[in-house]
């Protein structure tokens, strides 16, 4: 059971990865951001609290994210170890995330950071679109549906848009990510767990890169 942090700015692929070793080894995917756009949805205080934010691309704060990990992580049986998709993202998530595992007697085997070139990020994102019904992710260009307008995994014919996947949300979101989360990286370094991951290759090839890793 291995528990790891995949890092990288917005739209480097990190959800995108998550799902498949999710679906290869068992894992589970915890997103922070996936979580609160189910707040968000179903109006609860916490997704009250957190849309504006967002929208704006700002960073929810450390309490709410720091929160709601701690609870999903107790939710889970047994589970063959978590991937971090999303979190932490300041230096005060990373200090929580330490305590979190420590309490419930996990530990951290890798940090991944997905390393890309900004200037390719406003593309991915802004022609990223779900599956309405099954989350599946797609992209105009990058990973369409095999058949036009229908959901490889689940047949749906619906699919929907992130609220802030417009360019000057990504670009305040690449600021943040720059500003608050890049430098949480010398703390992971530091204990000698963080591996690089090119994140511009094609996407079955930073799968395979990331798989070796978590077979090794
Ligand atoms: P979150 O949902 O985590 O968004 P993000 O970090 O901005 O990252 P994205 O989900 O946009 O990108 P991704 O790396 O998952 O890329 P993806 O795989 O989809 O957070 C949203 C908001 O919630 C934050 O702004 C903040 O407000 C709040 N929040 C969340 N967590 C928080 C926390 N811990 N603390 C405080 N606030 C928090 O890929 C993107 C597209 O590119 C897809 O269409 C995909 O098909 C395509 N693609 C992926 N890989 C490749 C590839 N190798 N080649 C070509 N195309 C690719
Ligand atoms: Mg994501």
């Amino acid at each position: 059971m291995k528990n790891i942090i995949l890092l990288g700015p917005p739209g480097a692929g990190k959800g995108t990865q998550a799902s498949r070793l999710q679906d290869e080894f068992g894992m589970v995917q915890l997103s922070t951001g996936d979580m609160l756009r189910a707040a968000v949805k179903a109006g609860t205080p916490t997704g009250l609290q957190a849309k504006a934010v967002m929208d704006a691309g700002g960073l929810v704060s450390d309490e709410i994210v720091s929160g709601i990990i701690g609870e999903e992580l107790d939710r889970l049986g047994s589970d063959k170890g978590v991937i971090f998709d999303g979190y932490p993202r300041t230096e005060a998530q990373a200090h929580s995330l330490d305590e979190i595992l420590a309490t419930r007697g996990r530990k951290l085997d890798h940090v991944i950071e997905l390393v890309v070139d900004e200037d390719a990020l406003v593309d991915r994102i802004t022609g990223r679109y779900t599956c309405a019904k099954c989350n599946a992710g797609y992209h105009d260009r990058y990973l369409k549906p095999q058949a036009d307008g229908v959901c490889d995994q689940c047949g749906g014919t619906e699919f929907k848009r992130r609220p802030d996947d417009n360019e000057q949300t990504v670009r305040t979101r690449m600021a943040e990510y720059r500003a608050k989360t890049a430098p949480i990286l010398p703390i992971y370094e530091g204990r000698g767990l963080v591996q690089q991951v090119d994140g511009m290759a094609d996407i079955k090839v930073v799968q395979d890169a990331l798989e070796a890793i978590l077979k090794a």
